[in-house]
């Protein structure tokens, strides 16, 4: 069963921006995968609104907007505003996480929150239920390119087996790390939905990955 791929632009060109969103839309991805980060909720400063606003002129896939920041509950209106349609926050930022996936829900968006590396799958026991996916972190947030964690592959099987005795629509995603072989294995444990950023961009034929992907 092959699954959902997404491009992160994290790992773009941004002097060429278009062109890499041409690619993608050229290319066999499913989603365009946007990594925001405020340089609170993680050491780094990514890119905002502006950036999806334009993306969204020229994207012909759906904007699968990841959310690093701190207090998103302000920001969900401009980003379904901007175009995204689905939308990921963090629950290490979420103090009233049922009412932020309600609000998600209420502008039409899939509803999708992220799990640190040191989160455990069980948090998500009491709101597994109104989620449209999950994204679980293989990397620490904040940078592309870095190194696979081990121990995301055990977390995929507690939240498979959480999802398929709850909620079995629940999409899966995964962030950071992502290649041909940890997407296999990945997939294999029940991911379905793969982020990748500098394994795609990296490449000089990042159209190819992305099948290599998607055939995995
Ligand atoms: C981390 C980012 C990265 C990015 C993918 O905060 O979320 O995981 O999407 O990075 P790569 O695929 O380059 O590891
Ligand atoms: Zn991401």
């Amino acid at each position: 069963m092959s699954a959902l791929v997404a491009p992160s632009i994290l790992s773009a060109d941004f002097n060429h921006l278009g062109k890499d969103i041409e690619m993608i839309n050229r290319s066999e991805a499913d989603l365009i995968h946007f990594d925001v980060m405020d340089g609170v909720f993680v050491p780094n400063i990514s890119f905002g609104l502006p950036v999806i606003q334009h993306v969204n002129k020229i994207a012909q896939k759906p904007l699968d907007v990841h959310l690093m920041i701190v207090n998103p509950d302000h920001f969900i209106e401009p980003f379904f505003k901007a175009g995204a349609s689905i939308l990921t926050v963090h629950y290490e930022a979420c103090p009233h996480l049922h009412r932020t996936i309600q609000l998600i829900k209420s502008f039409g968006m899939e509803a999708s929150v992220s799990l640190n590396p040191h989160t455990p799958v069980a948090v998500l026991e009491d709101i597994i239920e109104d989620l449209d996916m999950v994204l679980l972190m293989s990397v620490n947030p904040g940078f592309g390119g870095q190194q696979f964690i081990q121990n995301t592959y055990k977390k995929v099987s507690q939240l498979r087996a959480l999802i398929d005795s709850k909620n079995p629509n629940c999409k899966i995603e995964i962030d950071g790390g992502v290649n041909f072989e940890t997407g296999k294995k990945l997939i294999d444990a029940g991911a379905n939905v793969l982020v990748a950023g500098s394994f795609v961009f990296n490449d000089k034929n990042p159209e190819e990955i992305i099948s290599g992907l998607k055939a995995l």
